[in-house]
């Protein structure tokens, strides 16, 4: 077995203006992790074997085996790759789209990603697995550790898979901190990406843009360059961080806020997510959960945006209702 502990790997990672721990990075075996994952916790995951049968993919061998189907490819002009809904555009005034996309086939991808250069625009493929890639892929997918994963989602009272994506991203690629509204598994194939991670109790250091916006979901802080006055909470933020890399699973609860970067060292990343709907509600309990408020306020504030008719009386309706009153 070749050894592929990032932790005993030095990286030069930059400091941001929170503090952070280290996520617990565990054997399968050890009862510490299912624990976790049964609590909603983080845990790096040392030896699931989850995508074993995939940690040959590169370059070259995906350019001869995926297929020819069509690959989503994001273009950013500098190294993050903001998510966006462009169905939520209409909703706000002049809204600048933070990354392009473009359908292209998996060979183009390789020729374009060959030929960038630095300070150039970047490429981040993220396309969800599906049956046009080529044998030898899908026996690499049928390998994946299903038994394991399924395992999980049946312990932890998951709902149904929904996708994997690929991510195949340049090296220097940052995903900005967001929250999904899945659990997700997600496995490193090839190089190391950096999570850093913000549990659902900081909903409020993070400042999510609102419901409507096409950012939905995602922090408006730019952790390269904090504006503490317009969001003077998030020195309250605190962290948790980890490298994973080839081979390693990195759990990362629903609603945990998540901010990911691909470390330079091989040129490019890939990973893989296993993407699982949220569970059944139990039988509700009180206090609620930090989740579970995070959910309801999303609930609450996309009926009023449904009440309100027009997203431009939001921000007036909202803070009418509270400030003063609730502040
Ligand atoms: C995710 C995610 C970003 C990345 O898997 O939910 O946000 O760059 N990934 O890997
Ligand atoms: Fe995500």
């Amino acid at each position: 077995m070749t050894e592929t502990n990032s932790a005993h790997r030095s990286f030069d990672l930059k400091q941001y203006s929170f503090p952070t721990e280290q996520i617990p990075r565990l054997s399968i075996t050890d009862p510490e992790a299912e624990r976790r994952i049964s609590k909603a916790l983080p845990v790096l995951l040392t030896d699931t074997n989850l995508v074993t049968s995939a940690l040959h993919w590169d370059l070259e061998y995906l350019s001869e085996h995926i297929g020819d189907g069509d690959f989503v490819v994001h273009i950013s002009k500098n190294k993050n790759f903001q998510y966006f809904d462009n169905k939520k555009s209409v909703n706000v005034k002049d809204f600048q789209k933070p990354t392009e996309k473009e359908d292209m086939k998996f060979s183009e991808f390789v020729e374009k990603l060959k030929k960038a250069k630095p300070g150039e625009d970047r490429l981040y493929l993220q396309q969800i697995l599906h049956d046009t890639v080529g044998k030898k892929v899908i026996n690499d997918f049928l390998g994946f550790n299903w038994h394991w994963v399924t395992r999980q989602q049946k312990d932890n009272h998951f709902g149904e898979m929904t996708s994997n994506l690929l991510l195949i991203g340049m090296e220097g690629n940052v995903t900005p901190a967001h929250y999904d509204e899945q659990e997700n598994f997600f496995a490193q194939v090839r190089g190391y990406k950096r999570f850093i991670l913000f549990p659902p109790s900081q909903f409020s250091s993070m400042y999510p843009y609102p419901i409507y916006h096409p950012c939905d979901r995602q922090s408006q802080v730019d952790f390269d360059n904090p504006d503490f006055t317009r969001f003077p909470k998030f020195k309250e933020a605190c962290g948790m961080e980890t490298i994973v890399g080839p081979g390693d699973v990195l759990y990362i609860p629903m609603y945990w806020w998540h901010h990911v970067q691909s470390i330079p060292s091989q040129g490019y990343t890939i990973s893989v997510t296993f993407w699982y709907k949220a569970g059944q509600a139990e039988k509700i309990e009180y206090p609620l959960k930090p989740q579970q408020k995070v959910a309801m306020m999303r609930n609450i504030e996309k009926m009023i945006n449904q009440a309100l008719n027009n997203s431009a009386e939001m921000p007036d309706f909202m803070s009418n209702m509270t400030l003063g009153r609730y502040t």
